[in-house]
């Protein structure tokens, strides 16, 4: 019995071919119409049998081997697995296998062989990390005298935090400051804070897939709010907010990931008067922030603005300075920051001494620190996009205005299905549906320009070759054509 022959039907559906494929080739495999633990039809021979591309079978086939169903083995082909058991998991509690878990799969199974364009985090480089913690000695040595757990933070790391703040347009004191493991930490905390299983989320479309993860971990149900190119609307936070009788607000006003936009100052002011009426808690991450690319500085937080009902700003060191230090905090009024602390409390007892003792004197330099990071974001993001209109001229994009990832549309074709392609060819790359909350993206790719020279050259060569060989079959519907 060929592969094939258990397959009836299969093409009946909507999306793209190869999902229609795969999801086929899954039911065969519940069913037992495939056994576990025999060898399946190689690419070519279905490819031939179902009469698709060969791209289609591989794509589908790499599909099922992320989702544990398929392995292949050295030379004797293609098997269903015996043991699929990160499939049941994956069905139970699909929140905690989220998107992270599938785009971000180097930072668990290592990088290998593969140039990885998928974490937008530069390596800490020039950063003087030495000089911090040889400074840090005394102030440890002092902190090291108490228990050391500190649920709202080591207070002369607020201290600085709050003065950061500040220069950024948003008066702050240190009691407004709640230190958290990274901005993950503390988008997770404020949903914790703010929403119970069932609820919804206004979050925009497309938005940072880590928090999507969050989100959803949490059984909450995200709802989409359109990003323009001027970032998203109040009026579209508010009419999402009213159709899904959301809890609270996620948003990224400056240097949007992916998008890489901005929301203009007229536009934040804008957004009280709307969370005021709804009671709707808005969360905007700044964890961004810093890395301005087009050399203008950008509109105060929009906490700046706030009503009555809380804004609550999140930021971190991870982009500005080094995902490795895990430093991120939450500004928030007092009330919230006391409530805040209970949560931090339940999850881990406070962040690490050591690492906010060095954070306090990095922030010493910050200034130094962030015209650096700038300048190599910049000579970056310059190298990425000359690399690309070189060697593939039919990619397009709208030049972010900060960050470190760009937002590439490809002409024609699924940026999934392209992505499995361009695995294949050793760069792990990010299809857009990975940040969408609806269906849309899969026109679209997101590059970090966060590698060496030499890498980044290497990943577009890369990324070329896969683009050369990946050929959409025609039934393919284009993706649909995104805003953004
Ligand atoms: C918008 C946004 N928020 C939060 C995070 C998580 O950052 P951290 O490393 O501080 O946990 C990231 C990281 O990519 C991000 O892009």
């Amino acid at each position: 019995m060929t592969t094939a022959s258990v397959l009836g039907g299969w093409q009946e559906g909507g999306g793209p071919i190869y999902l229609r494929l795969a999801s086929a080739l899954r039911d065969a495999f519940r069913r037992g119409e495939i056994p576990t633990g025999s060898r399946i039809s190689t690419e070519r021979a279905l490819a031939r049998e179902v009469h698709v591309s060969r791209a289609t079978v591989v794509a589908a086939y790499d599909l099922l081997r992320e989702e544990g169903w398929l392995e292949s083995r050295q030379g004797s082909g293609t098997w269903v697995r015996k043991h699929p058991s990160m499939v049941t998991l994956g069905e139970q509690r699909p929140g905690y296998f989220g998107r992270s878990t599938t785009t971000l799969r180097g930072l668990i199974e290592g990088r290998g062989e593969s140039v990885e364009f998928t974490v937008a985090a530069l390596s800490s480089g020039s950063l003087p990390l030495r000089e911090a913690v040889e400074a840090a000695m005394p102030d440890l040595d002092e902190a090291a005298r108490g228990h050391g757990y500190e649920s709202v933070g080591y207070l002369p790391l607020r201290e600085r935090i709050a003065d950061h703040m500040t220069a950024w347009g948003l008066p702050s004191r240190a009691e407004q400051i709640v230190v958290t493991t990274g901005a993950q930490q503390a988008i997770g905390m404020l949903a914790a804070l703010y929403g119970r299983s069932g609820d919804a989320v206004v979050v925009e479309d497309p938005t940072y897939f880590g928090a999507i993860d969050i989100f959803t971990a949490l059984g909450l149900r995200p709802e989409p709010a359109q990003v323009g190119i001027q970032g998203v609307r109040a009026e579209a936070i508010g009419r999402a907010a009213v159709r899904s009788g959301a809890r609270f607000a996620y948003v990224m006003p400056t240097y949007h990931n992916p998008v890489g936009v901005v929301m203009p100052e007229r536009e934040r002011r804008e957004v009280a008067p709307v969370t005021t009426a709804l009671h709707l808690p808005l969360v905007e991450d700044l964890t961004l922030a810093a890395l301005s690319l087009d050399g203008q500085e950008p509109p105060p937080p929009i906490a700046t603005f706030a009503g009555e009902v809380p804004v609550l700003t999140i930021g971190s060191l991870s982009k500005l300075m080094w995902g490795g230090l895990r430093l991120g905090w939450i500004r928030a009024p007092e009330e919230v920051v006391l409530r805040l602390a209970k949560v931090k409390l339940v999850m881990d007892h406070g962040s690490s001494l050591v690492t906010q003792c060095v954070a306090a004197r990095l922030f010493e330099r910050v200034d130094e620190i962030r015209a650096e990071r700038r300048r190599l974001a910049r000579e970056r993001l310059d190298l990425l996009m000359a690399e690309l209109r070189e060697h593939v001229p039919g990619w397009t994009w709208n030049e972010p205005a900060g960050g470190l990832a760009l937002w590439v549309r490809l002409p024609y074709g699924s940026a999934q299905a392209f992505a499995y392609v361009a695995a294949r060819h050793g760069v792990d790359v990010v299809p857009g549906g990975a940040s969408a909350i609806s269906s849309g993206f899969d026109d679209h790719l997101r590059i970090p320009f966060v590698a060496e020279p030499e890498v980044l050259r290497e990943g577009v060569r890369r990324l070329a070759a896969a683009w050369d060989e990946y050929a959409p079959d025609e039934d393919v519907p284009t993706a649909v054509r995104s805003v953004v």
